[in-house]
């Protein structure tokens, strides 16, 4: 076997075939099973953008019909998943009460038939299912309230942003939320999905898979970036700050945040479609003191950066969207992770159609025939540095 050369963040290293979306970072396009991301956010809603990822393609009106119909039937949490929930200190991230969430209903559903097309059916739907009923309940219940039940009359945005807010969402809002799900269902083979490939690849059940990947998703470099992103234009403060702002962080070498992307050379198209339906939610209901900020830095770092390539990303306006719902900033990445759930079980599954263990290799870097040194003669590392010190 020839050796390949180490490649920190396995940076242009191919670890898997897959056929569920495609990237042009060039470009800036964005396909889900062949089909433009900007013809998904206009014609079709969450779920039927979530049916095509995951069984490859467009639903009929009654296999979506169905579907749905399955979805609405399986919303409701266990009363003691609710439970579990309560015992969740207030003050702890939604995403660790979401990963947690996520993992116990492998306790619940412990049956594993990775085989049988019922059983991965079954699974598909109730994650899609609860999975935003736990983010909304989490919310309330750490108000000190008990959360809200959902309601099978409203479609699957509609309910959720109800069941947050505990009253029936604005039309538009909540087809925007909508649209906002289906931008974020899928993006090839990121960090979180990765994580719920190799998860996968061990064939242990799909609550697993998924709450892995929750857990990677809730980094700053990943999906926690969009909650960054606010806090940064908190701290600019004004459209005045935003060269300063700008030149502190290339003069501290640190990155400014919802810009830049592995992939991506110019603007991500969802950054852009997020853009206009920031505009189309302040047209409505007025806008965000931090929008202008937003679309400053976006320029200012066009000017300083684009050479190298960085550009928004889609967690640069998504943030200033789910304010105007609302949304807390601390649930910006579970409303992230509720619509990416259906990308992660789209990779699940066809991890599971040719499976092989991902067992990859590493470069050794440590020494070898190293003496074993009697714990009374040991130095901590520490002391072993002050020694050091003292030597030099
Ligand atoms: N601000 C300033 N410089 C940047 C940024 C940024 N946001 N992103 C990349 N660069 C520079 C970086 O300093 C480096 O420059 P040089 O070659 O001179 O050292 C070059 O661009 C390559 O950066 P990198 O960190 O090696 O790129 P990467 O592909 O390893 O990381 C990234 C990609 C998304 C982690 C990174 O761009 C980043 O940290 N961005 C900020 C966090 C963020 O917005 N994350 C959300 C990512 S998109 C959605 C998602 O995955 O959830």
């Amino acid at each position: 076997m020839t050796l390949c050369e180490y490649k920190p963040g396995l940076e242009g290293i191919p670890a898997t075939q897959s056929s569920i979306s495609f990237v042009d970072g060039k470009q800036g396009i964005l396909e889900y099973r062949g089909i433009n991301i900007e013809a998904l956010a206009k014609q079709s809603t969450f779920l039927e953008t979530s049916y095509l990822l995951i069984w490859g393609s467009l639903p009929t009106r009654q296999e979506l019909a169905d579907f749905e119909y399955e979805i609405r039937y399986h919303r409701r949490l266990k009363y003691r998943i609710r439970d579990m929930m309560k015992c969740f200190p207030e003050s702890g991230h939604p995403m660790d009460a979401l990963q947690a969430c996520a993992a116990a209903l492998g306790l619940f559903y412990s049956r594993r038939a990775l085989d049988d097309p019922a059983y991965i059916r079954a699974a598909v739907v109730r994650l899609l299912a609860k999975i935003p009923t736990m983010v909304a309940a989490f919310q309330l219940m750490r108000k000190g309230n008990d959360p809200v039940q959902p309601r099978d009359d409203l479609d699957y945005s509609a309910n959720f942003l109800y069941m947050l807010n505990e009253r029936e969402p604005d039309p538009l809002a909540a087809q925007i939320f909508d649209i906002c799900l289906t931008l974020h269902a899928e993006h090839t083979i990121n960090a979180s999905t990765f994580s719920a490939m190799v998860t996968a690849s061990t064939l242990t059940d799909p609550y697993a898979v998924i709450a892995s990947a929750v857990g990677t998703l809730a980094g700053p470099l990943h999906g926690g970036a969009n909650e960054e992103v606010i806090e940064m234009l908190e701290e600019i403060g004004s459209v005045e700050n935003v060269e300063s702002y700008l030149d502190r962080c290339l003069e501290n070498k640190s990155k400014i945040m919802g810009f830049g992307h592995r992939v991506y050379k110019v603007k991500d198209p969802r950054a852009t479609i997020l853009q206009d339906l920031a505009e189309q939610l302040f047209d409505k209901f007025g806008g965000d003191y931090y929008y202008d900020i937003a679309v400053a830095l976006e320029k200012a770092v066009a000017d300083r950066l684009g050479h190298k390539g960085i550009y928004p990303n889609v967690d640069f306006y998504s943030g200033l969207v789910y304010r105007k719902m609302g949304i807390p900033t601390d649930l910006f990445t579970p409303v992230f992770a509720i619509a990416r759930v259906s990308g992660w079980l789209a990779h699940w599954k066809e991890q599971l159609g040719e499976n092989r263990i991902f067992r990859p290799t590493q470069i050794y870097t440590g020494s070898h025939d190293a003496p074993y040194i009697d714990i009374e003669k040991r130095h901590s590392a520490a002391d072993a540095e002050i020694l050091a010190g003292m030597i030099h």
